[in-house]
């Protein structure tokens, strides 16, 4: 079953969004395996966002990313990488669709609220360098 990683960054937990963005994964169907709260390392944070090095936004990126408690999560589902990342919406919130978490709730490129992997295979990379696999949990809703 497919799986993709996501985090609530620190913003969205400052603003109390955990759990309306909780819900909206849920409400959607899909399946939560994954979560925890957490202060993120800069050994972490410079590897999750690895891609990015070269570029100028990256020192206050890692900065903002370690400065507070975040959520990581990973979630199943059919099609859940794509799904989650139009749920999510554009990168720049204020390009981000109303309905989107972060048409709804962000404006600002810096601070939009949560990660969303962008692909299967970045996805499979991410929930192995977020989470050890005794802390993912295999289960079924009920039909
Ligand atoms: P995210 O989906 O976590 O992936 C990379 C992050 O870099 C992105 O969300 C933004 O929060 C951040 N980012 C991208 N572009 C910029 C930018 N121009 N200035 C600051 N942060 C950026």
């Amino acid at each position: 079953m497919e799986r993709t990683f996501m985090a609530i960054k620190p913003d969205g937990v400052q603003r109390g969004l955990v759990g309306e963005i909780l819900r909206r994964f849920e409400a959607k169907g899909f399946t939560l395996v994954g979560l925890k709260l957490m202060h993120v390392s800069k050994e972490l944070a410079e590897k999750h966002y690895d891609v990015h090095r070269e570029r100028p936004f990256f020192p206050g990126l890692v900065e903002f990313i370690t400065s507070g408690p975040l959520v990581a999560m990973v979630w199943e589902g059919d099609g859940v990488v794509a799904s989650a990342r139009k749920m999510i919406g554009a990168t720049n919130p204020l390009s981000a669709e109303p309905g989107t978490i972060r048409g709804d709730f962000g404006i600002s490129i810096g601070r939009n609220l949560i990660h969303g992997s962008d692909a299967i295979e970045t996805a499979q990379r991410e929930i192995a360098l977020w989470f050890s696999s005794e802390e993912l949990v295999s289960w079924q809703p009920a039909a």
